[in-house]
């Protein structure tokens, strides 16, 4: 098959060459600039990364303007509907869903290697209470690498594997050591005998030698079947920032630990992760559905650095649909949970107003993954400053599946960006 190319002319000098048009399975061409530079005496310049594919990969697929996004080829919605958060990691993780016995392998690895060195409760413990607690996550997951020194070998397929394995297990844990260390209590241990949304909840909320309990003393079914609903929401979404910073770190080759805690410091952000707790603050800040109008125009005044929480997305144009799946789960867990929540109903109003009012429209700004969520993590009483952390724990199963991807990868090169310089001629002191 031929491959089809496509040509740069500099219209300043004549010059023009040939670069190859790549495709992948579905989506955008791509044009291999890889060799402008040599061809051509030029570089490429894309802020933002707007318009330029950073890498192959084939974990994750989104449509923006048909609001299509697929783990592995199988729609999000889908895999909501059927399969649990670690169903779905393996899924990410592996390439396919796993049968019924490499599921519950899995799933029991997962439990051995949840435990954290107990030298870490000294580590956790010297943060202040009051430390943010996503301030803590990129502190204690950079640590796993003071704990966890041996099997780093980075050529080593099972290395990578068991350290994939131990971030993935161990992220829910060291987020509600987090958590219980911001409110004085003890540390509660995960349980061989609980799922992964179970642990979570059991080891934030559960009383000292009881079981996480609500009004019915038991762990409520609805918590754990909305926490693997975010979570699979969550879990993977291409080359995100966060992803982005995962997979810069990897290429200079430091260790897993290391990439992982660099990619929750991209995702704390309140443009990328940090906007499910931006969100929960600004409905609160707006209050009543009748100040909603003020905060529109906030939103559109280009001299007001305010911007609508959970609105917009740099490749969704139409929706989001795991936006979509949020709002609906919103309606049954706040049904079930606590009836009604005056926040959802003011983000129902928000939603409202702000699609049909034309700035939006002709923005394509819609309601984001973080838009509901914090409206649901709020109903599962997890505090405002964990719902990024929430999210850290979906998104290290993605973030693991693109640095497996990418070390597995022959012939890696260090990613090392060029620029334009903007700064001083030559000059001597
Ligand atoms: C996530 O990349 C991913 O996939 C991220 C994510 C994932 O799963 O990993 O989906 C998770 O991070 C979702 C996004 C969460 N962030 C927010 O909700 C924060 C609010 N949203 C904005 O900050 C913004 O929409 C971004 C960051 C999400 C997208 O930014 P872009 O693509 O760079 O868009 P832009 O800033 O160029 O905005 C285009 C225009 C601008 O106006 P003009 O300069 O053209 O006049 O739209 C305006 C912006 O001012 N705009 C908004 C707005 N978002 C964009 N105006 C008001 N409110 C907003 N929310």
């Amino acid at each position: 098959m031929t491959q089809e190319t496509l040509s740069i002319r500099n219209n300043s000098t004549g010059e023009e060459a040939d670069f190859d048009l790549l495709k992948g399975t579905i989506g955008t061409p791509v044009i291999d600039v890889s060799s402008l530079n040599k061809k051509m005496g030029l570089f490429t310049y894309d802020p933002g990364f707007m318009s330029t594919s950073s890498c192959k990969s084939a974990i994750t697929y989104i449509d923006g303007e048909q609001g299509i996004l697929l783990y592995r080829g199988y729609p999000i919605d889908q895999l909501a509907e059927k399969c649990s958060f670690l169903e779905v990691a393996y899924l990410l993780m592996n390439g396919d869903l796993a049968n019924t016995q490499q599921q519950q392998h899995f799933e029991h690895e997962i439990g051995q290697h949840a435990m954290l060195h107990e030298a870490m409760r000294s580590f956790i413990d010297g943060f202040h209470y009051d430390a943010h607690p996503m301030a803590m996550m990129v502190g204690i997951v950079g640590s796993l690498s003071a704990f966890y020194h041996s099997e780093l070998d980075m050529n080593d397929p099972e290395h990578r594997r068991i350290s994939a394995m131990r971030l993935l297990a161990k992220m829910p844990v060291m987020a509600a050591a987090c958590y219980r260390h911001s409110i004085g209590y003890p540390f509660v241990y995960p349980r061989a005998d609980l799922s992964y949304c179970e642990n979570f909840l059991n080891m934030m909320f559960s009383l000292p030698s009881q079981k996480y309990i609500d009004k019915d003393n038991y762990i409520d079914p609805v918590a754990v079947k909305a926490l693997n609903l975010l979570f699979i929401l969550h879990a993977d979404h291409e080359q995100n920032a966060s992803t982005s910073t995962v997979r810069l770190a990897s290429s200079t080759g430091a260790n897993p630990y290391a990439c992982i805690a660099a990619g929750i410091g991209a995702l704390w952000g309140p443009a990328h992760g940090g906007a499910n707790e931006a969100v929960l603050s600004m409905l609160e800040e707006i209050g009543t559905v009748d100040r909603i109008p003020e905060f529109i125009e906030k939103a559109k005044d280009k001299n007001d650095p305010f911007r609508l929480m959970g609105f917009g997305h740099r490749v969704y144009k139409n929706f989001d649909p795991r936006a979509t799946i949020i709002r609906k789960a919103c309606h049954e867990v706040l049904e079930s949970m606590s009836g009604s929540d005056p926040l959802f109903d003011l983000a129902l109003e928000l939603e409202q107003y702000a699609l049909k009012d034309d700035y939006f429209i002709e923005k394509k700004l819609y309601p984001n993954v973080d838009f509901y969520s914090g409206i649901i993590y709020k109903a599962l009483n997890i505090p405002v400053d964990m719902f990024t952390v929430m999210f850290t724990i979906a998104r290290t199963s993605g973030w693991v599946s693109h640095w497996l991807e990418m070390m597995a990868e022959s012939g890696q090169r260090i990613s090392r960006p060029r620029q334009i310089y903007t700064g001083n001629e030559l000059r001597h002191l």
